[in-house]
């Protein structure tokens, strides 16, 4: 089928072609975790030498719990938006008091965990716990956008949920996190805001803003 067709063009080309960052030789949801909070307003390429002196530092869920604020704020300087690293300490002291210390598998209890939101939910249960969930973040928007000509206002929050749904048809059952890693590989990569490389794109046969050369139109944004 043409969604059986899609997966395996998007994989094989992940398989390829995907980003080598530490986070991707793990699947522990506790690491999966720090790499997607430090990953939201920071490129991933920043991200990288951060990442590794956070897990040399806190190995553990526990180890997060227990960190000294002054050591834990240190290892962040640079990154910017606070609030996330202090959102991380309370989420890893509400996972050691409501769930045992064993991180959660299920979406919705894993979105209970401070500063968990629906992005970084999806990003974890996908790849963590392969769960069929898209992880729908700034490139996933684009990508989705254009893939599918989808005029919503990204600005808009009532949006999100038309882009879950069209994703939820075509995600992977088999690989999942993949399936989303592979979307924002190609959103980072290929699929950019201005000059798209669609001649290089994995997924150009399916784009329809691609056969209707209307990439440079999606997405569709009112705030900026
Ligand atoms: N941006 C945020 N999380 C990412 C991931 N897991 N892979 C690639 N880019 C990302």
């Amino acid at each position: 089928t043409k969604i059986e067709n899609f997966n395996k063009d998007l994989l094989n080309w992940y398989d390829l072609n995907k980003k080598l960052l530490p986070w991707r030789m793990t699947l522990e949801p506790y690491k999966i975790w720090i790499s997607e909070i430090m990953s939201q307003q920071t490129q991933v390429e920043t991200v990288i030498p951060y990442y590794k002196r956070f897990i040399d530092k806190y190995p553990t869920l526990r180890d997060l719990a227990e960190a000294d604020d002054a050591e834990l704020l240190k290892l962040w300087e640079g990154l910017g938006y606070y609030s996330r690293v202090r959102n991380l300490k309370s989420g890893a002291q509400q996972v050691m008091n409501e769930f045992g210390g064993k991180f959660p598998t299920q979406i919705n209890e894993i979105r209970s965990i401070k500063g968990i939101g629906p992005y970084s939910a999806a990003s974890i249960s996908s790849i963590s716990f392969n769960a069929p969930e898209p992880a729908i973040d700034g490139n996933l928007f684009r990508v989705t956008s254009r893939l599918f000509e989808i005029s919503d206002d990204i600005s808009k929050s009532s949006s999100r949920k038309i882009f879950d749904e069209k994703l939820r048809v075509i995600i992977s059952q088999d690989r999942p996190g993949d399936f989303n890693q592979a979307l924002m590989d190609v959103g980072a990569t290929i699929c950019h805001p201005k000059s798209p490389k669609c001649d290089v794109c994995p997924l150009k046969d399916y784009c329809q803003s691609f056969q209707t050369g209307n990439q440079e139109n999606f997405p569709v944004k009112s705030k900026k």
